[in-house]
């Protein structure tokens, strides 16, 4: 089966063709446009995924070597997400099927993150998943592929959105996670002890009393001290996110004795994370799947990999039916995802 992949919930259009042999295209045009505004601007996002989507979708095509009429499914993000972000790609797609009669199928942008690692492993059940991107911080528990209960969240920022918050307190630009990653790497992570908010209570997630910290830490320090220890003021600041990140996980796999997991969203493209997890996962014997790089942050192969989930699971609906089923965005759509 070829499946055409359709992803634009925040600032990436993006698109993908999945078939049997793996990952044949994976396209993503990033906005630049927000930088200047230090964040995602929804006008701006919905007027740029209009702009670049239909030759996106072509290009995903042409490096699978693919045309239309080869294509057999088309997957598309339905949400969470900007609702004028995600009324593009979904208005794209019912417009590809209808003209070409091609099966569509709506998809979840939080499950996509967690079925992205379907792409290179075979996942096993029950499993638990740490998601952690720019809009979400969850930890879910999956009985089956089509069995998901979130049992943990962050009660205010997400993981990205912090790296993103504390990033701009410090002058870089939007999205600041992937360059404090970065500057992280050439600091020391124990310069400073900024908060693990929440990290020996239960499931959930905060992140909100540590912007603030470093905000008054910046605010107690000058100019010159500051730029002389910016790289261990990184590293300080992604140590405190990421071992909040790594017990919460781990306490969540002792506690329902899984001893399977999966990464999953644009902050498991951290590399003091993904270190830190690899280290926890031996010393438990736990197996961690972490998704490859290309599949961590907003990508269209996960969301084409989620239908495939989905059409596994649910063979007796036909994908046929799906074009007749509602087309609403999702409840959820009004956050990034
Ligand atoms: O999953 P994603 O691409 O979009 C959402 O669904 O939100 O995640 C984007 C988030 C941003 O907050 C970005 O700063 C963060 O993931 N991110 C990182 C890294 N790469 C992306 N955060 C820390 N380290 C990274 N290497
Ligand atoms: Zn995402």
């Amino acid at each position: 089966m070829n499946i055409l992949g359709i992803e634009s919930s925040c600032d990436d259009t993006a698109a993908s063709v999945l078939t049997e042999a793996g990952v044949l295209s994976n396209v993503i045009a990033s906005q630049s446009i927000h930088i200047q505004f230090g964040g995602v601007v929804p006008e701006l996002a919905s007027r740029a995924h209009h702009q670049t989507i239909s030759q996106t979708v072509e290009q995903a095509l042409v490096e699978a070597q693919l045309a239309i009429h080869d294509i057999d499914v088309i997957a598309v993000t339905q949400g969470p997400g900007l609702m004028g972000s995600l009324l593009v790609g979904l208005s794209f797609a019912k417009g590809l099927s209808l003209a070409h009669q091609i099966p569509i199928v709506g998809v979840n942008h939080m499950d996509a993150h967690i079925f992205a690692n379907t792409i290179e492993h075979t996942l096993d059940y029950p499993l638990i998943a740490l998601t952690v991107s720019g809009g979400h911080t969850q930890l879910t528990k999956l009985n089956s592929s089509n069995e998901l209960n979130i049992i943990g969240q962050t009660r205010d920022d997400a993981a990205g959105e912090a790296f993103d918050k504390i990033g701009k307190l410090l002058g870089l630009d939007y999205p600041a996670g992937p360059k404090m990653d970065l500057l992280s790497r050439e600091g020391n992570p124990l310069f400073h002890a900024f908060p693990k908010g929440l990290i020996n209570q239960g499931l959930d997630f905060s992140f909100s009393g540590l912007k603030t910290s470093v905000l008054y830490y910046l605010q107690d320090h000058d100019d010159a001290f500051i730029a002389d220890h910016f790289n261990d003021i990184c590293a300080s600041v992604s140590h405190a996110i990421t071992e909040v990140l790594v017990a919460k996980l781990e306490h969540a796999m002792q506690m329902y004795s899984i001893p399977r997991a999966v990464l999953a969203g644009g902050v498991s493209a951290n590399s003091m994370l993904r270190a830190k997890i690899t280290i926890m996962a031996e010393k438990n014997g736990f197996i961690i799947h972490q998704p490859a790089l290309a599949y961590c942050t907003d990508n269209a192969a996960m969301i084409a990999a989620t239908a495939r989930v989905m059409l596994q699971n649910e063979p007796s609906i036909g994908i046929a039916q799906r074009l007749r089923e509602g087309w609403e965005i999702h409840p959820y759509a009004s956050q990034p995802g």
